[in-house]
């Protein structure tokens, strides 16, 4: 059997979709069966409860061999993070397969990859078989900036001229799906990459040619930004951890900047590009 945690968020119901596709069942993670409609009609098993709770993870862990772990950014992901692993590694699972991120390394000055990192290096230490899904920014990213989109033709992002090869969070459900149900993913590290590397205002002119109307690129202070984030998130922690990310992204980086075929070796075809993302999501943004 296997568990699937984040299964009512962008990339675990993408892997939901695709376990339930290839006709197989997980266990699915949510702390709200309200939010979990789609993926019981996928045919999934329901296991309600929070992962920071520890008696909680001892049962939904019963019977599971394959495990994904995905938590979103907060302060507390590194230690439940650390937590799930001891508990799936005690439960007897034999391969952990957890999101990370493309620019995961100790030093890089960012919380949240260096997070990752650390969490990576505890999956590897515990004896269980792993798989690290290494995303790059999602394109789904941008629908953080969709109303400015909408309402003023601005895509308003602190990226400087930096270039991403972002990716489509459903590649990444797809890839993770893949290493849940076959062999031979134990021991990798998947980089996860779109096929085009560009910057945010070649962003907007691609914006602006989909949705037939004018879009500009508006490159704020980041010290604005993160002000006006303040007001939208309630969390400063989370606020700085997206300022930090969006700072290393403005300064240009190798690893955010190149292209990977991780994409197509994996899955036979060729990523999801912006052009189709911005197209699917057409409603959001115009
Ligand atoms: N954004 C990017 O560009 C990017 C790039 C690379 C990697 N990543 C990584 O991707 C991850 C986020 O993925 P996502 O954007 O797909 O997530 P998301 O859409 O924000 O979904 C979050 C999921 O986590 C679940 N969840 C949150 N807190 C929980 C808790 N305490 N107990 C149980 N479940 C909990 C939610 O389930 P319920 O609300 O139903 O309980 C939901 O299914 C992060 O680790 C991030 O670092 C992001």
């Amino acid at each position: 059997m296997i568990l699937l945690t984040g299964a009512t968020g962008k990339t675990g119901m993408a892997a939901a979709k695709a376990i339930a596709a290839a006709g197989k069942k997980a266990r699915v993670v949510t702390r709200d069966a309200a939010k979990a409609a789609q993926l019981t009609a996928l045919g999934h098993e329901l296991a309600v409860g929070d992962l920071s709770d520890a008696a909680f993870l001892r049962e939904a862990m019963r019977g599971i061999e394959r495990a994904f772990l995905l938590l979103p950014n907060t302060e507390r992901q590194g230690a439940m993070e650390a937590q799930f692993t001891d508990i799936a590694k005690a439960a007897g699972v034999r391969h952990l397969v957890k999101i990370s991120s493309i620019e995961a390394h100790a030093g890089i000055g960012a919380r949240v990859p260096e997070m990752h990192a650390a969490s990576e290096a505890h999956i590897k230490a515990s004896g269980m078989a792993w798989t690290m899904v290494k995303p790059n920014f999602f394109m789904q990213t941008l629908l953080a900036a969709s109303a400015g989109v909408k309402a003023r033709g601005e895509l308003t992002m602190p990226m400087g001229n930096g270039r991403v090869s972002m990716v489509d969070c459903r590649d990444a459900g797809a890839v993770i799906a893949k290493a849940l149900l076959e062999p031979g993913h134990e021991g990798q590290s998947y980089k996860l990459t779109g096929p085009e590397s560009l910057n945010f205002a070649e962003i907007a002119t691609r914006m602006s040619a989909i949705l037939g109307k004018p879009v500009k690129y508006v490159d704020p202070p980041l010290t604005a930004y993160r002000e006006n984030l303040l007001k939208a998130l309630p969390d400063p922690w989370r606020v700085e951890a997206v300022c930090e990310i969006f700072a290393t992204t403005a300064k240009g980086q190798r690893e955010i900047e190149a292209l990977t075929d991780t994409v197509q070796r994996l899955l036979g075809r060729s990523p999801v590009g912006l052009d189709t993302f911005i197209s699917d999501y057409k409603p959001a943004f115009a």
